[in-house]
């Protein structure tokens, strides 16, 4: 039931829904087609961390696994239906949307498949506050709730890390929204980056405050293979050039580079999951 072939239906489903509905609107068909490619992305990062981090994960468990990582942005083309056709505010986030689409329009009650795509965006710790992870009693149940979210968080932000790298254009579309100073590194920003957590998005002040909010999401890894995969690809230091391309400040940039190292370096030794 949860598996490949119905996350790949369902999906599509959401998609051309929306897409007929957003006529003559070429900016949000290019987003959506993004959207698709993004999907596919984190379902091949995803599958590629599952086989190297549990080789031996029964198979119901890896269709469940293909699942969330298909699935996880399937409500992005409502929100983009609500806000640019609608023109209306989306209070709800996008993983709280497809966990309330995949519950009341699909009647999906797997905890751990929802759970996961609830919560692959939020803060790390937001899950464990959540009500109904709180009451899955079973343990078994509890453990594939984080182990479907760890996977689905690593996966989906190496594979933004990859697109990012290797194609700059998208991140000079970011960069063309910042007018003002976009060299400079805010401190907030530095000093989350330099307490090796998570940039918040609303510190964000610069273009380059943004390519560092890309680079801390490296503190957000569950997995060994996670920062293997970054590495062999080359797309961390492709975004850490960038960074350091645009920075105006020495010290900071040095700093960015020192920590980063160290981090990828230290956890490379460890396994950690
Ligand atoms: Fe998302």
């Amino acid at each position: 039931m949860y598996n490949l072939e119905n996350a790949r239906r369902l999906i599509n489903q959401e998609y051309l829904r929306y897409f007929k509905t957003i006529k003559n609107n070429e900016r949000t068909h290019i987003w959506f087609r993004e959207k698709i490619e993004h999907s596919n992305d984190v379902l091949k990062v995803g599958v590629d961390l599952v086989k190297k981090e549990y080789p031996d994960i029964i198979q119901e468990e890896f269709e469940e696994l293909q699942y969330v990582f298909l699935l996880h942005d399937m409500a992005r083309f409502r929100e983009a239906y609500i806000k640019y056709y609608l023109e209306e505010e989306c209070v709800e986030h996008h993983g709280e949307m497809a966990y309330n689409i995949l519950k009341d329009e699909i009647g999906c009650d797997n905890l751990p498949i929802l759970t996961a795509i609830k919560h692959h965006g939020s803060l790390p710790h937001m899950v464990y506050e959540d009500e109904v992870y709180i009451s899955i009693k079973d343990g078994d149940a509890k453990n594939r709730t984080i182990k479907y979210l760890k996977l689905v968080r690593d996966a989906d932000k190496i594979a933004n890390m990859e697109i990012f790298a290797r194609n700059t254009k998208l991140i000079h579309k970011i960069n063309s929204t910042y007018v003002g100073n976009r060299m400079g590194i805010t401190d907030k920003v530095y000093d989350s980056f330099c307490s090796r957590e998570l940039v918040n998005y609303n510190d964000v002040r610069t273009y380059v405050d943004y390519m560092i909010l890309f680079l801390a999401w490296i503190f957000d890894f569950n997995y060994k293979s996670s920062f293997a995969y970054i590495l062999d690809s080359g797309s961390f230091e492709k975004l850490l050039d960038e960074t350091i391309l645009y920075a105006d400040d020495e010290e900071k940039i040095d700093g960015l580079q020192k920590i980063s190292r160290e981090y990828i370096y230290s956890k490379l030794k460890h396994n950690i999951a």
